[in-house]
Formats: C-alpha cells, sequence, structure tokens
C-alpha cells in the first residue's frame, strides 16, 4: 500500500469518529455501558466486576477516551463497530470523566487551539512534552499503578524511545518509572474531590434556547440564537439563526451530544461550512464556552460563547466593543429581551437609534472622556465594562502570538495545508500612559493591516516570507505547497520561519504588533488530541 495514503485515512478515521454523529441515533443508555465493554474488550483484558482490568484505574476526556480505544483498533486489532465505539467513548467519559475544573486549564487541546506555549512543570517538560502537548496527559486522571503502566507501554510501543535525544542522555525508562509516575499520582491524582463532587452534583439539560457571539476566521463576528432540542439522552438537535457582523444573515442546523454532563460536543453546518464546537458549560449550565472550528481544519475556528435565555432581559455583548473618543460610530447591543432606554456609561452618547427589536439595537453613537471601560444598559438588561472608549492604540498582540502552520497539497491526494487563523488584540496605554504595563485597556480585537516578514536575517536571506504562504486581509494564513520548490534549495521546499506583522493607523501614529510563524512540514500522525 502506498504509505502516504494510508497515514491519510488513519488521520481521517481519528478525526472522524467523535464527529460523524450527524444522523447516528442516540447512543445507547449508560446501563449498556458494562455490557458493552464486556463484548469488546474481554477479548484481550480481564474482567474485574463490572468493569475491566486498565480500564478501572483512569479518568479521561471523551477524546481521551476515544484516542485509547483508536489504539486498541489500531495496534492491538480490537474490532469494534462505530456505533459501539462510540456508546463506549461516551459511557467512559460519563462514568470516568474528568470534573470541570480538572479540565478547565487544558481546554485548548480539547479545542484545538494548540498554537500555544505550553504552561508545564519543569519535571515534565524533556520527559513527556516533546512528542505530544503536555495537555495529553494533564487531561487525565490515573492511579500511580495505572500511570506506571503507561510508562511500560511507552516504552513497549516505542521502543526506540530511548535513543531520541533528551532520552539517550539519561535513563529514561527507570526515570520515567521511578520519578514520573508518582509525580504524576500527586499532580494527576484519579481520586479527587473535584471529581466526587461533580459525580454527585445535579445535572442541569443544556436543552434550550441560547443566545450565541462568536467570531469565525474569514467571516468575522456574529451573534445569533442556537435552539437545542433534546433528541435522545445527552443528544441534541440544533437550529442556529443569527448576523454577521457586516450585517449579513447567518443560519445553520445541526447536532450535540454531551459528555460528562458539561462537555458539549457540536457538528453544525453554517451557512454550507461544516464546523465543530467545543464547548464546556459552566455549573449551573446558564453559560457555556469554548471553540468552533473548521471540520475539515481544527487549527482554524474562534471563539463560541452561548448565553442561556431565560425571561429576563440580558445584555450578553456590545459588537464592536470599543469607541474611540471623538469618533461616531455605529455599535449592535445584542441581548435577548431588550426594551427600554440605551445607555452607553458615563461620556458616551447615543446620538440615534438606527434599529431596534428585542434581539438587539443597532446605535450611532460618541464618546467624550476619559479612557476606560463604560457599563451598558438597555432598560432593566445590564452589561458591565462591555464598552472600551479610548483615545489612542498603544499596542497591538497578535493572536496566537506563536504558531505553527504546515504545508501541504498540491491537490487533495496528499497531505492537507494547515493554516492559521489570526487575530489583533488592541490596548490602550492606561493611566500610566505607557503601553505593556499591567494597567493596559483591552479594547478588544481590531481590524487591522496583515502582512508578514523574515523572522531574522538568516530567513531574509533564504527570503522565507516570499514562499511561505499568503495572509488575506481576514488574517488568515494559508500555507505554500508541499514538496521541494525548485527556486530554492530542496531541503527548504517552502517552508521557512517568518513574523506575522498587525498594524494599525496612519504613518506617524501607526501601531504594529508581531506574532511568530514557523510554516513547517505536513504531520503525518494527527491523534484525537495532539
Ligand atoms: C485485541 C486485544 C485488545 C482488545 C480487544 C482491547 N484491548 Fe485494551 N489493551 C490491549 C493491550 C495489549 C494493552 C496494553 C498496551 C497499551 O496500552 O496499548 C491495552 C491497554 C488498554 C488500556 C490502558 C491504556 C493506557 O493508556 O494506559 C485501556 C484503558 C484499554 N486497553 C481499554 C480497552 C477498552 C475499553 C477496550 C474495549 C473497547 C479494549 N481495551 C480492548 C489490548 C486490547
Ligand atoms: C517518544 C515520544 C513520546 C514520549 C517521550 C512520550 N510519549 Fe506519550 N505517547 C506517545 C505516543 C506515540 C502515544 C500514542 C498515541 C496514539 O497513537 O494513541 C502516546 C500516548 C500518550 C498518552 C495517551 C494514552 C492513552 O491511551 O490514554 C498519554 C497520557 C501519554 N502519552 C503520556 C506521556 C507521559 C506522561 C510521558 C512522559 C513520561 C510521555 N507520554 C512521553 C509518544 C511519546
Amino acid at each position: 500500500m502506498n504509505k502516504e495514503k494510508s497515514i491519510t485515512s488513519i488521520v481521517g478515521a481519528g478525526l472522524l469518529a467523535l464527529a460523524a454523529a450527524v444522523g447516528v441515533p442516540a447512543p445507547a443508555a449508560a446501563a449498556d455501558g458494562a455490557a458493552l465493554l464486556a463484548a469488546n474488550c474481554l477479548s484481550c483484558h480481564s474482567a474485574l466486576g463490572s468493569t475491566i482490568s486498565r480500564v478501572e484505574g483512569q479518568r479521561k476526556s471523551p477524546e481521551g477516551w476515544q484516542m485509547t480505544i483508536t489504539r486498541m483498533q489500531e495496534q492491538h486489532g480490537a474490532k469494534i463497530s462505530p456505533q459501539d465505539k462510540r456508546a463506549l467513548i461516551k459511557y467512559l467519559a460519563d462514568t470516568r470523566g474528568l470534573a470541570p475544573t480538572e479540565a478547565a486549564p487544558w481546554r485548548y487541546l480539547l479545542e484545538h487551539d494548540n498554537n500555544r506555549v505550553e504552561a508545564l512543570d519543569d519535571t515534565y517538560k524533556d520527559m513527556c512534552a516533546r512528542c505530544h502537548s503536555g495537555a495529553r496527559f494533564a487531561l487525565q486522571r490515573r492511579s500511580e499503578g495505572e500511570w506506571s503502566l503507561l510508562m511500560h507501554s511507552h516504552i513497549g510501543l516505542n521502543p526506540t524511545l530511548e535513543f531520541h535525544s533528551l532520552a539517550r542522555d539519561r535513563a529514561w525508562f527507570q526515570h520515567a518509572v521511578g520519578e514520573i509516575a508518582p509525580a504524576l499520582a500527586r499532580d494527576f491524582a484519579l481520586d479527587a474531590k473535584a471529581w466526587t463532587a461533580w459525580q454527585a452534583a445535579p445535572r442541569v439539560t443544556l436543552a434550550g434556547s441560547w443566545r450565541i457571539t462568536g467570531y469565525l476566521p474569514g467571516k468575522g463576528e456574529f451573534e445569533g440564537r442556537m435552539t437545542a432540542s433534546a433528541a435522545g439522552e445527552d443528544r441534541f438537535e440544533l437550529r442556529l439563526e443569527g448576523r454577521y457582523a457586516d450585517g449579513g444573515a447567518l443560519a445553520g442546523s445541526g447536532v450535540a451530544t454531551v459528555y460528562t454532563g458539561y462537555e458539549w460536543r457540536g457538528s453544525v453546518d453554517i451557512d454550507g461550512v461544516a464546523l465543530r464546537q467545543v464547548l464546556a458549560a459552566d455549573a449551573r449550565a446558564t453559560t457555556m464556552k469554548g471553540r468552533q472550528h473548521l471540520a475539515a481544519s481544527r487549527r482554524v475556528g474562534g471563539e463560541l460563547v452561548a448565553v442561556r435565555e431565560s425571561a429576563a432581559p440580558r445584555l450578553v455583548a456590545v459588537m464592536p466593543g470599543h469607541l474611540r473618543r471623538g469618533e461616531t460610530a455605529e455599535l449592535t447591543l445584542v441581548g435577548s429581551g431588550l426594551d427600554g432606554a440605551v445607555s452607553l456609561g458615563s461620556g458616551v452618547r447615543v446620538l440615534e437609534v438606527v434599529a431596534r427589536s428585542a434581539d438587539r439595537v443597532v446605535v450611532r453613537a460618541r464618546a467624550e472622556g476619559g479612557d476606560g471601560l463604560r457599563d451598558v444598559a438597555v432598560g432593566a438588561a445590564r452589561g458591565k465594562g462591555l464598552l472600551a472608549v479610548y483615545e489612542r492604540v498603544a499596542r497591538v498582540d497578535v493572536e496566537p502570538a506563536n504558531a505553527i502552520a504546515r504545508v501541504g497539497g498540491p491537490g487533495d491526494a496528499q497531505m492537507e495545508k494547515v493554516g492559521v487563523a489570526y487575530r489583533a488584540l488592541g490596548w490602550a496605554a492606561g493611566r500610566d500612559g505607557k503601553a505593556g504595563t499591567a494597567d493596559d485597556l483591552r479594547l478588544g480585537y481590531l481590524p487591522v493591516q496583515w502582512s508578514i516578514e523574515a523572522a531574522d536575517e538568516e530567513a531574509e536571506k533564504a527570503r522565507d516570507q516570499d514562499f511561505v504562504g499568503r495572509i488575506g486581509a481576514d488574517g488568515v494564513f494559508v500555507p505554500g505547497d508541499a514538496g521541494p520548490n525548485p527556486a530554492r534549495p530542496k531541503s527548504l521546499g517552502n517552508t521557512g520561519r517568518v513574523k506575522v506583522v498587525a498594524a494599525v493607523g496612519e504613518a506617524g501614529e501607526r501601531v504594529e504588533g508581531r506574532g511568530s510563524l514557523d510554516v513547517a512540514v505536513p504531520d503525518f500522525v494527527q491523534r484525537a488530541l495532539d
């Protein structure tokens, strides 16, 4: 078999498992879980009461369980039907999952928002977080025995591990079993109050009507309403409707499954684009927060926030959330049950109500007064600090600050290009008049001009900026084609190192921000979690 093809098909299988739930009957009820474990796993594992060996000492995210079962299939030849696999992931995540507070610091990995430098204890950096992310294990809880067995399976399944750099300089396996496994058992312990409490907490259904706001690369900010109707245990049918910031209509539909009582995984089609939602509900199920990304390219996505609608009027956002002193601009106040007088806080005058409904009020406004956040109100609905008034943009942060893109293609038969969706976060200097200090005023995301430049002298010599790809006016970086480029040394192809530059303001007042971008070779082994 052609090597590249077989690798691509593995990637496909990994990515599809949780997502391809569209149109599939609801997973079997939790009571069937033990029976499914017995039917699918006992050919190799031994029975332990109502569960099986190895499963008992572990807890992890739905994607974590998906990865384990995928490994059973790929590396050990387990035969498991797609329906059983889906039901097993649900059962295992519900009964051996993570409490919301345990998953919270590491959600970026579940959201596939991986372009960041991880904050990890030094103990784990060289030993564990160089082949895969640190969040991969931080999103698991195990007994010491199970952490230790994981070290055994690492050396057993990847015997060349000991010859890698950062492994051949030490007794890797001895250190992993002797020091790392006990450390993991302390830092990521199987038994935790948070999990016991979460299991005992009453479950609140996520069915209902949600006011949503978010960002889609290439489309921009949007706001709307997502209606979730119950369609089986922890299954929902979704309808979405709303507007993009440019006034264009947004419409979509899809399905969602909720794992562990709060892990929302949606599969939606919005205006012809297949998207995935990875959200976490708060304990009272009044807000869900996370990310929505392209089904075809999980790195390309943006934030998604859903606020539950109730009888009480509610203001959730002002779009855009900033207004420059002395300027007149149109602002959209987003919420539900919006009725009554509009107030934009001290010094901000509403010149005209351009349009209004219970869901959104469009006003023309003009700001005076000092830099700072203003509280906004429409009748009884209030939003604290929803509007930033400022005089000058003093600083621009490029997000993500550090990113990896991957060349791909050309054509469909090859590895897909992995791009990066950029946004620029603006700040005013704050009281001390200095940019980059703790009192800077966050203005929110700004429209900017995007460009790329060589990362350093060496990259300049190789003219990396001319080959690695292009960044569009919408901030989406699309890398170049994979394979050799006759115009460059063979080993380089279209890879390289660049800075992504975001610029605001005219000459004289121009402010720039920079992010580092490595355009690398394709990643042939893509997993449910990196
Ligand atoms: C064909 C044999 C086979 C089948 C069937 C099988 N497993 Fe495994 N399983 C193994 C082997 C071998 C290991 C130890 C090596 C490893 O971790 O990959 C293992 C390890 C595990 C581990 C520990 C992994 C870790 O990260 O430490 C878990 C959990 C697990 N299996 C769950 C399951 C579940 C759930 C099923 C049924 C859906 C299943 N297995 C079916 C062979 C199998
Ligand atoms: C040589 C590269 C390498 C190193 C070093 C490494 N891992 Fe892994 N790890 C892997 C691979 C490969 C997999 C299997 C991915 C798959 O196919 O599912 C894996 C899987 C895992 C999993 C998921 C297993 C499951 O089924 O739940 C965890 C957790 C994990 N590693 C933790 C660690 C820890 C902790 C360390 C440090 C002691 C470590 N890894 C070091 C390569 C590595």
